[in-house]
């Protein structure tokens, strides 16, 4: 699909200054601060019943006048990405593996029945919104631009049917690190009230109504003293599938390394993806299995599971501390985060911050 990527530029006349860009990189946290633009892209379907993007352009930063009968206030038909933009050493601005955002977004799009979006008009929003917005990235250690593309039904429409009028937009946010401070293994609450996804659901897809059915499992979590929520298949064996907004990895003694593998019920992580080419690399079996909830126990009790972590564009690699099933705890307290986790940790972010060689072509100059 070819499109036209011609932005037009409506520049904020009203950009925060350089103090108050400095006060919030100065501690960014995750998703709190965003920057002076959005992008944008609308969505329509014609008399003739042709659907076209148009109107491409850069904004400044603001609230979207929204029908209140807009499809997705009601009926939810909203997808998102999740992506970062690193400055490298030179000043350059790069992101990690953006085609394969671009796909998903349009993976999720056709699940959601929503249209699919040229990769070269995704690209190219990426560019505009980075271009605009440069000055906000954040250079610390481990720091980086949030990118959040996301697609929503506008229509004024209250019959259940997909929109015919969608928007397209981009957003960035500077961010620090996901769960603050040092790298320390995070305690896990495993959900045996509420699923994420279902066979046939929409677990697959980035869909914002994953994460509201996530929301109630995650404050159960966080009422037990866990950080995230880890969910199962409990009609399949209670096999792992995903954390809430992670996929998991498990290390065994013999350096072999096992991720759930995808059965529609998860979500496809570009850091999983990554991690799976960089074990192979290392010439380590990396096997995508089922594995269920007995062999973690199992096998963080005889020793033979000797790491887990968990992945993702927001928080990159993070150890697993406990796993925490009711009152049963599975691991040990205080323990250190692994070895091979810290050191495929330590090589994707040296890929995506420039300081370790992209043999794979993973990245993307925006800037
Ligand atoms: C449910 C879920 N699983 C896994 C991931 C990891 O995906 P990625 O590595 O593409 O960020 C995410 C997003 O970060 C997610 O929301």
């Amino acid at each position: 699909m070819t499109a036209d990527t011609q932005f037009a530029q409506h520049l904020s006349t009203q950009r925060a200054s350089a103090e108050e860009r400095e006060a919030v990189l100065a501690n960014p946290g995750f998703g709190n601060f965003f920057t002076d633009h959005t992008a944008i892209v609308d969505f329509s379907v014609d008399p003739s019943g042709v659907g076209g993007w148009h109107d491409a352009r850069v904004e400044p930063y603001g609230p979207i006048a929204l029908d209140p009968a807009a499809g997705v206030l009601h009926y939810g038909q909203e997808i998102f990405e999740g992506m970062k933009a690193y400055r490298h050493a030179d000043g350059s601005v790069w992101t990690f593996r953006a085609d394969a955002n671009a796909a998903r977004l349009n993976r999720s799009a056709i699940r959601l029945a929503l249209p699919q979006l040229p990769e070269e008009l995704f690209l190219e929003s990426l560019r505009q919104l980075v271009a605009a917005d440069q000055e906000w990235i954040p250079s610390g250690d481990g720091e980086s631009l949030y990118l959040r593309p996301f697609m929503i039904a506008t229509e004024a429409f209250l019959g259940v049917r997909p929109a015919r009028e969608v928007s397209y937009r981009v957003i960035a946010s500077p961010a620090g690190n996901y769960f603050g401070g040092e790298v320390k293994p995070v305690d896990i609450w495993v959900s045996r009230n509420y699923a994420r996804a279902g066979r046939g659901g929409t677990g697959a897809a980035k869909a914002g109504g994953n994460y509201a059915s996530s929301l109630a499992a995650q404050l159960e979590a966080e009422a037990h003293g866990c950080k995230q929520v880890l969910f199962l298949d409990q009609f399949n064996d209670n096999a792992v599938e995903e954390l809430g907004g992670m996929n998991v990895f498990f290390v065994f003694r013999d350096g072999s390394i096992v991720t759930p593998a995808l059965s529609g019920t998860i979500l496809e992580g570009i850091t999983r993806s990554s991690i799976i080419q960089l074990g192979r690399d290392r010439g380590l079996e990396v096997t995508e299995r089922k594995i269920t909830l007995d062999e973690w126990r199992d096998g963080v009790a005889s020793g033979e599971i000797t790491e887990v972590f968990a992945c993702g564009t927001a928080a990159v690699i993070t150890p697993i501390g406990r796993l925490r099933d009711g009152d049963e705890f599975i691991g040990a307290e205080g323990a250190a985060p692994g070895e091979l986790t810290m050191s495929i940790r330590s090589e994707l972010l040296g890929i995506q911050t420039g300081v370790v060689e992209d043999t794979h072509g993973w990245l993307t100059r925006l800037v």
